[in-house]
């Protein structure tokens, strides 16, 4: 029987994070460059990328390549595994994590219900969800060859359940209809996946809640009273379930929803 330890070994495996940019793709980038994998960040803002490939790479002591792609545009998109396999040679592990999020800048996005556009309804469709359709049909042969093929859709608390639009009351935060939507999608869509894609490949969500972002008063005294565990929650909180779905720890687990949410859709 294997030790824990080699069951979370991921050298000489290759992960793609798409949002690696971003605050939870960065954190998932480090998680699974600590248990050995190369890492590709993908992502739509290019400096931040390239600073934040060589960062893991210069931090764990693994490759890394960084690929400036606008998840919009599926014609780049489907020609993401080819610079994959490219540069390794092999992918293992895809970790969807990029999406238009409450603060992303948007005519017509985090307003209320009546001023929100049909624009930025279709292109949270397009981001969030459609991408990830077109990026795992692309590579599908890739993981499927690997073996330990792993694919980690990161979801939201507001793709399980509604917004409690008191919290947003006198603030300039907002929750728009399409970002719950497309959540909720994808929170489906990894069942989809899972039976169809087996035995080849695995697929999971995680499901994180609202992460600290130095949020203001009187939004955060109201998360917290809502929140079981009574804090939001931190980037690292993500690791675990990351490193669990990521890894052979999680070698017979597909289909499911790991919720890292202090409790917020306990009650
Ligand atoms: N922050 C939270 O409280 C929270 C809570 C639950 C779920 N999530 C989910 O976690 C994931 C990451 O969120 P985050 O908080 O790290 O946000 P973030 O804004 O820091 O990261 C999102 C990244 O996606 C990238 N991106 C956006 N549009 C893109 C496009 N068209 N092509 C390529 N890249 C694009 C952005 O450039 C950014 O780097 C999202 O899927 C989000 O829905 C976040």
């Amino acid at each position: 029987m294997k030790s824990l330890k080699e069951l979370m070994d991921l050298k000489d495996r290759v992960a793609l994070i798409t949002g690696g940019a971003g605050h939870i793709g960065f954190s998932a980038a480090e998680t699974l460059a600590e248990l050995g994998a190369k890492i590709v960040l993908l992502d739509i803002d290019k400096a931040q990328c390239d600073k934040e490939a060589e960062a893991v790479a210069n931090k764990y002591n693994v490759e890394t390549l960084p690929l400036a792609v606008d998840l919009a545009k599926e014609d780049k998109v489907r020609l993401v595994p080819k610079a994959v396999l490219d540069k390794f040679g092999r992918l293992d592990i895809l970790v969807n994590c990029a999406a238009l999020v409450g603060s992303s800048e948007l005519k017509g996005w985090a307003v209320p219900f009546e001023n929100q556009l049909t624009d930025a309804w279709r292109v949270a469709l397009e981001v969030n969800l459609t991408s990830i359709f077109v990026l795992v049909q692309a590579c599908q042969k890739a993981l499927a060859y690997s073996g330990q093929g792993s694919i980690i859709n990161i979801s939201s608390i507001y793709g399980l359940v509604g917004p409690d639009m008191r919290l947003y009351q006198g603030t300039d935060l907002g929750n728009p209809a399409a970002y719950s939507v497309t959540k909720g999608g994808l929170i489906h869509f990894t069942k989809w996946l899972a039976t169809v894609l087996a035995p080849q490949i695995r697929v999971n969500t995680v499901t994180p809640g609202g992460v600290f972002r130095d949020h203001s008063e009187p939004f955060l005294s109201r998360y917290l009273e809502r929140t079981p565990l009574r804090r939001m929650a931190k980037e690292e909180d993500l690791k675990g379930a990351v490193a669990y779905l990521a890894s052979e720890l999680s070698s017979y687990v597909t289909g499911q929803n790991i919720v890292v949410d202090g409790g917020w859709t306990a009650w």
